[in-house]
């Protein structure tokens, strides 16, 4: 056995060399959204995360069911906490002691669930936010800090913020510099991060330079190598991914932390709803993405060290997200929304191909369209009003489904809002002008969708009826026992 003293001299040498290496193995994860009109049962979104061995998941709250879901699965979890909550929480240690209580501690422990990071709002600098949330980040970080010392967790649950990449701007990566307006609370959140061994998290899309600017090089957006390479005196950037990356290195190096350990906590292509954004381009993205990060070869201001982990945006569609950003905000998953893999992606994680999920409990095989033998003249307001609730995202220029016709437009939005309405049958009335098909109306790779009857509020049900179960089951113990 060893001595306690050659055991701590042995640990420290393992943090130092740990630490000098930063680099140890990218792992690649998913962020798991839920803003979407069928949603899978958690289980079965935890089913598929096993299937395809991913280790690493992000969420956007702390969602009990999904918590519930993930508990003994080994996979690491990022709960996060709504920009919105930051003030109480910033504002009240007993709201931060709860948080941490009702949302880590009882979910942590043997057989429980790995959380391992809690991301402390969501962006919270963003631009069009006007500076609305930025003075509740810090605040609400040591309130929180301290409340998982008190829980006894600080050493294993980490504090991060995930920033969007619009903190920070230059014209050349080494020029990378916070936004002015930044500087001091950027200063003191990667002290706080620093101290207490937090990576920094940051957003990464190329997809929306490509998007946003119409001279943006697109095949500098990519991976596979590139005519409009960027110079930076001895540096050559042929991908605005690590151009970015290194951007962020820069300005972390005017604040004196130019070591500090990078998570990339969003980093996606969508497939639809754009002109870029479609299944090809995609999937060249995230497998030209997962191949250099796993290549282990770093970027030109941090040769051999790739980021820490990388969590891939998105595992699956949310078609009730709002389209403000693009009609591409609803699109960005690897799988669609019923766990059904788009394109072919080796995740690097041990599989080829991704897998489906399994199980999935559909709606029966029927759609709504539009009758063919009635005048469709008067259609107008009821596809306006289907669509103001349901998703028609891919009906429009640059989706999928934008060349099939002004019937089947028709038929698209009639079905969206019947399968969202669970195939209720009134909801394919429309005056009398939809009917009820149980052949598959879907074109090419325009789909139309069936619903799934699986859905987070039945799982909550589900667990909140298995928690009073557990209570009756102890309370008959108890009167028994006495
Ligand atoms: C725990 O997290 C959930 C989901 O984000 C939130 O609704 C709830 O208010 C949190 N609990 C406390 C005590 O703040
Ligand atoms: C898909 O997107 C790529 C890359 O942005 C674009 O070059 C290509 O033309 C698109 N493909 C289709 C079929 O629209
Ligand atoms: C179908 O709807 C989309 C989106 O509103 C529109 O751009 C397209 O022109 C429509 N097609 C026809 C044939 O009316």
């Amino acid at each position: 056995m060893l001595q306690p003293r050659t055991k701590v001299a042995i640990f420290s040498l393992l943090l130092v060399l740990s630490s000098s290496f930063p680099a140890a193995e990218p792992a690649i994860g998913v962020n798991w959204g839920t803003i979407s009109f069928h949603r899978l049962r958690p289980s079965t979104v935890v089913d598929l995360l096993q299937q395809n061995k991913i280790q690493k998941v992000k969420l956007f709250d702390a969602d009990p069911g999904a918590l519930k879901a993930l508990e003994g699965s080994g996979i690491e979890v990022m709960v996060g906490i709504p920009n919105e909550m930051l003030s109480v929480l910033g504002s009240s240690s007993v709201a931060s002691d709860l948080w941490v209580r009702q949302n880590v501690s009882s979910f942590v422990g043997k057989g429980g669930v790995a959380i391992r990071y809690v991301a402390v709002g969501n962006e919270p600098f963003l631009s069009s936010y006007a500076g609305q949330f930025q003075n509740n980040v810090m605040p609400a970080l040591l309130n929180l800090q301290q409340s998982l010392a008190k829980a006894n967790l600080a050493g294993y649950v980490k504090l991060v913020v995930p920033c969007n990449a619009d903190a920070y701007e230059a014209d050349l990566p080494s020029q990378g510099a916070f936004r002015p307006e930044l500087t001091q609370i950027m200063t003191q959140l990667v002290s706080f991060l620093n101290s207490n061994g937090s990576p920094f998290v940051v957003n990464i899309y190329p997809f929306l330079s490509l998007y946003g600017s119409t001279d943006f090089p697109q095949d500098y957006a990519f991976f596979g190598g590139t005519t409009h390479a960027v110079t930076d005196g001895a540096n050559v950037y042929t991908n605005a991914f690590d151009g970015n990356f290194d951007t962020l290195v820069a300005a972390l190096t005017k604040l004196g932390y130019g070591q500090m350990p990078i998570v990339i906590g969003e980093v996606g292509w969508p497939t639809d709803g754009a002109l870029n954004a479609n299944l090809t381009a995609a999937r060249a993205f995230n497998q030209g993405l997962i191949n250099h990060v796993l290549s282990n070869r770093g970027t030109p201001l941090r040769p051999g060290v790739p980021p820490m982990d990388v969590y891939l945006f998105s595992l699956l569609d949310e078609g009730a997200k709002s389209v403000l950003p693009g009609n591409f905000e609803r699109h960005w998953g690897i799988f669609s929304f019923d766990g059904q893999a788009k394109y072919a992606l080796n995740l690097g994680l041990g599989n080829r191909l991704l897998k489906d999920a399994r199980n999935v409990q559909y709606l029966p095989s029927r759609w709504c369209v539009a009758d063919p033998s009635k005048d469709l003249s008067a259609v107008m307001n009821h596809m306006k009003l289907a669509c103001s609730v349901a998703d028609c995202t891919t009906l429009n220029y640059g989706g999928s489904c934008n060349g099939i016709g002004a019937k089947g437009n028709i038929s698209y939005a009639f079905n969206s809002y019947y399968q969202l309405q669970m195939q209720n049958s009134q909801s394919c009335d429309f005056d009398g002008l939809g009917m009820v098909t149980f052949l598959d109306p879907s074109v090419g790779e325009c789909r139309f969708l069936v619903g799934v009857t699986e859905s987070t509020s039945a799982a909550v049900g589900t667990y909140w009826g298995g928690v009073i179960v557990w209570v009756l089951v102890m309370w008959s113990v108890w009167v028994f026992e006495v």
